[in-house]
């Protein structure tokens, strides 16, 4: 099948059961290179256990779940799964409050978790060229020397998608990145994850339909462990079932 190969991401088929509860149920899943998409779906719906499959934390009883048309997820771990190129934003932030938002760049960029054998070495030239050009990204030049501990939730969340860009991921799986931020965060995190899907794949959970329409990408509503529907907001928005299931909520 063409799909396969052409498809940056592709799952076929998953099913992860808990305790005889399918979380995912033959889920089915495409996502194109260089294509952002969002997916959206009631609590329960199986959106983070789908992010946990790409990534190696959950294993499917069954399915197919491939990156690149070759790369099998389901045989790798998390670890490897990073290193060809997947990163994954988790909800709640988790960056070195007690470190500057270029010293969490650089641990970013080191791959290193032991600040006091990164920090003590310092940037080389290359780093701090990459440095700059992150925090240009997500928009935090200007408050490069700060302790990350004393940004608002909404800069902690950007600092930590720029310490993933660190990792230079060909895709980036983004979970509920504007819970807690206010209606101007969110309409910038909108223009920045726009901004990354220039150059990189992004597939990004939310519950914020404001958000998910400022995007203006591909919507894939999940229910009960499987694909409802999918097409654009409006398409998706105008299906009964979707109204039923979560937008008439
Ligand atoms: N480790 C686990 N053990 C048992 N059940 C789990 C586990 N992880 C998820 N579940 C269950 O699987 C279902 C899907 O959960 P999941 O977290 O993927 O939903 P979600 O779509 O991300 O929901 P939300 O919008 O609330 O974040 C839920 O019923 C959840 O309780
Ligand atoms: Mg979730």
């Amino acid at each position: 099948m063409t799909e396969v190969t052409d498809a940056l991401l592709y799952l076929d088929g998953v099913t992860v059961s808990f305790d005889g509860f399918k979380a995912l149920n033959t889920l089915s899943f495409v996502v194109a290179p260089g294509e952002m998409r969002a997916v959206i779906g009631p609590n329960g719906a199986g959106k983070t256990t789908m992010m946990d499959v790409i990534t190696g934390k959950t294993r499917p009883d069954q399915g197919t779940a491939l990156f690149r048309g070759s790369a099998d997820l389901t045989k790798l771990d998390e670890a490897e799964i990073a290193t060809l190129g997947i990163g994954r934003k988790f909800q709640k932030p988790t960056v070195f409050e007690m470190h500057s938002v270029t010293d969490n760049l650089l641990l970013a960029l080191k791959g290193d978790r032991a600040p006091r054998r990164v920090l003590f070495a310092r940037e080389t030239l290359s780093e701090r060229a990459r440095i700059d050009e992150i925090l240009e990204t997500v928009r935090l030049s200007a408050v490069r020397r700060r302790l990350a501990g004393e940004l608002s939730h909404g800069q902690k969340q950007w600092l930590e998608i720029g310490m993933l860009l660190a990792q230079e991921p060909e895709l980036l799986l983004v979970d509920e990145p504007v819970a807690g931020m206010t209606d101007a965060e969110t309409a910038d995190t909108a223009d920045l994850l726009r901004r990354i899907n220039q150059t990189r794949t992004v597939v990004v959970v939310e519950h914020d339909m404001t958000f998910v329409r400022a995007l203006d990408v591909k919507v894939t509503v999940l229910h009960e462990g499987s694909v409802l529907a999918e097409g654009s907001l409006d398409h998706v928005s105008a299906d009964p079932r979707v109204v039923e299931v979560y937008l008439g909520r």
